[in-house]
């Protein structure tokens, strides 16, 4: 049995087109906002059934065609020897940003950086990704995920969500230490992911949310070749790879030589250019997730005109270009992903 995310995904035809949302599980839904009111956001990731429960609810709330792990590509820093917690944002708001009590500042903190064993230190998203798929049950394919080397390395070195410039300068001040620090966690986000589809994850997505920070010169030399390594291994698992980032249209030719099958676009280019630049590789995206919070007529009409002008070429996605904001309607997530269901490119 294949499913049209899957089949999107190897660039094969299919019955509509499929439609998943980054952060479709999250703080938008009364459902998972219960969850959060009796347990820390490290708590849940930590509990096989409380993410099964969040992961399942879009899925059965809004129709998603494939689900997500409910994780975070920041679990395995403690288990790498990082202090990680989440801290308390505004009240009413929920928790603020990541912190690492102890970042990596020096070669030595690279050094005892330790790759983490996913069935020894994260058996609890390995249980939960049997649990999801008995919960799900063949209804829609379960993505797997991990965070790129150059996004997990910028919170491990900054200490949190503090920008780039620590981690800029350790790649120009001690590049031998940078490589060290990315080669520790591409080998992090290999094993974990190759554990992920072990355990039953039907799709693996890279999540390199910030790498649009850098210059073409150091994406070759610093990040690149890494996720080159990631894709190829994703490849040798057999199920299809996908590749996050924003902010980096200015290297789509590039990021579709990287060996992933699907590479997902930010709002900043019109979807059918990216298309055109991304010829030999399926694409996701590119909704702007802040037409969500506005006049759903408009979201609605957007989302149509997203669809038209992404064409009729087998390989296309529907998702968004960055994750569901909060205080995002679910009204408005649902009314979007019932037109993508609706659209007949005829
Ligand atoms: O997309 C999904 O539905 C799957 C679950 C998922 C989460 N985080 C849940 C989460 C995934 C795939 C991630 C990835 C992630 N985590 C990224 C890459 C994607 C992106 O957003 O750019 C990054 C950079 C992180 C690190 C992270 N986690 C930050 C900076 C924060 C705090 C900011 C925020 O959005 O609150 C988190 C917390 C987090 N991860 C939440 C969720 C639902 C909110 C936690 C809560 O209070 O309940």
């Amino acid at each position: 049995m294949s499913h049209r995310f899957l089949q999107a995904c190897r660039k094969q035809p299919v019955d509509r087109v499929p439609v998943w949302m980054m952060r479709q599980a999250g703080r938008y839904q009364p459902s998972y906002r219960a969850v959060r009111e009796k347990v820390s956001f490290l708590e849940l990731c930590r509990s096989p059934e409380l993410i099964t429960q969040v992961t399942v609810a879009p899925i059965d709330e809004l129709g998603f065609d494939a689900a997500i792990l409910f994780s975070d590509i920041l679990v395995a820093l403690p288990a790498m020897g990082l202090d990680l917690s989440f801290e308390k944002g505004e009240k009413g708001k929920g928790d603020g940003g990541p912190k690492i009590g102890n970042p990596v500042r020096t070669r030595a903190d690279v050094h005892a950086l330790r790759v983490p064993d996913p069935e020894r230190d994260l058996p609890y998203v390995l249980e939960g990704i049997r649990s999801i798929r008995r919960a799900l049950a063949g209804r829609v394919p379960l993505i797997g995920f991990v965070g790129g080397p150059f996004t997990v390395a910028s919170y491990a070195v900054e200490g949190g969500s503090q920008g780039f410039t620590r981690l800029k300068t350790l790649l120009w001040s001690d590049p031998a230490a940078a490589h060290a620090l990315f080669e520790k966690l591409t080998q992090a986000a290999i094993v974990q992911l190759e554990a992920q589809v072990g355990a039953g994850a039907e799709a693996a997505q890279v999540f390199e949310s910030w790498l649009g920070e850098l210059a073409r010169e150091d994406l070759e030399v610093f990040s690149f070749p890494y996720l080159s390594r990631i894709a190829e291994a994703i490849r040798r698992t057999g199920v299809p790879g996908i590749f996050f980032s924003t902010g980096t249209t200015s290297h789509l030719e590039r990021l579709a030589t990287l060996g992933f099958d699907v590479v997902s676009v930010d709002w900043r280019i019109p979807i059918a250019e990216a298309r055109a630049r991304l010829r030999g590789v399926a694409v996701q995206g590119n909704y702007d997730s802040a037409l969500l919070l506005g006049p759903v007529e408009n979201a609605v009409a957007r989302a149509e005109a997203m669809l038209r002008a992404a064409g009729t070429e087998p390989g296309y996605i529907f998702n968004l270009g960055h994750g569901i904001q909060v205080g995002t309607p679910p009204a408005a997530v649902k009314a979007v992903v019932d037109v993508v269901h609706a659209f007949r490119s005829t």
